[in-house]
């Protein structure tokens, strides 16, 4: 695979706006305007700021992953799904977990939106395969689902892919397996992302930005050791830096 240009791995990298409010997270775009990276806007600032936030983040060009992880019956999450394409988002997610039924409504739901003239373009849907601070212990004794991990992904993102999702978020240790069961074009969203001798946090399955480039990761979704840096710009660049070299 041929070296990315800074421009190129500057559109893989999602921040997770994880903020407690609109003024906070808007502080933070402002310190990342002109990089080209994304915007992530979870639930956190979501429930706090609502839509508004999402519109303002839109009119500052930012591309917008809106991740939600919807789980619920298929007609509330058809429903659902529908408002997010109104509301002009990029990316969202639902949980594989919903199943077969629920994820095709989710691309029911965006596909109304777009025939009703409602949104102006297909937002792209992905699966949540297991959350990447979910450890293989918690995944069978906890959740009680027997079996590796990363079966337990594999399962999800074939599972993702008939329902017509374009792609799952997964660890980066599993990028290489879902490519395999998925094809190539089935794109990979990876969180637990963090750089050389930061801080791991909640996160329990991790990678570096070069080795997850290296893997394969379409996306790579980063939050605290760009938001909580003391200069957050200069974190992402050298982020960006490092993923160049892969
Ligand atoms: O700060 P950190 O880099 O750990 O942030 C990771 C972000 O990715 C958080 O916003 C978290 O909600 C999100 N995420 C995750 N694991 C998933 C899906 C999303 O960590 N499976």
């Amino acid at each position: 695979m041929a070296a990315l240009t800074m421009a190129e791995a500057a559109s893989k990298v999602m921040v997770a706006l994880d903020k407690p409010d609109a003024d906070a997270a808007l502080r933070l775009a402002s310190e990342l305007q002109g990089t080209g990276c994304w915007m992530k806007v979870g639930m956190e600032l979501f429930y706090a700021a609502g839509p508004s936030v999402v519109r303002e983040l839109k009119a500052r060009k930012f591309r917008v992953f809106l991740d939600l992880k919807m789980h619920d019956i298929p007609n509330t999450v058809r429903g659902g799904s529908r408002s997010l394409a109104r509301l002009g988002v990029d990316l969202f997610n639902v949980h594989g977990a919903g199943g077969l039924a629920m994820m095709s409504a989710a691309v029911e739901g965006v596909q109304e939106a777009v025939t009703a003239g409602e949104a102006e373009h297909l937002p792209m849907i992905i699966a949540v395969t297991q959350l990447t601070s979910t450890s293989q212990s918690v995944l069978n004794e906890e959740i009680r689902i027997s079996g590796q991990l990363e079966e337990a992904v594999v399962h999800y993102a074939k599972l993702a892919r008939t329902a017509g999702l374009q792609g799952v978020v997964a660890s980066p240790l599993e990028v290489e397996a879902i490519k395999l069961a998925c094809g190539t074009d089935f794109v990979t969203v990876t969180p637990g992302i963090r750089p050389r001798g930061a801080a791991l946090g909640d996160q329990s399955r991790v990678m570096t930005p070069y080795d997850a480039v290296k893997c394969g990761t379409d996306y790579l979704v980063i939050g605290r050791p760009i938001t909580a840096a003391d200069n957050p710009a200069e974190a992402l660049n050298r982020i960006i830096k490092e993923m160049t070299e892969s």
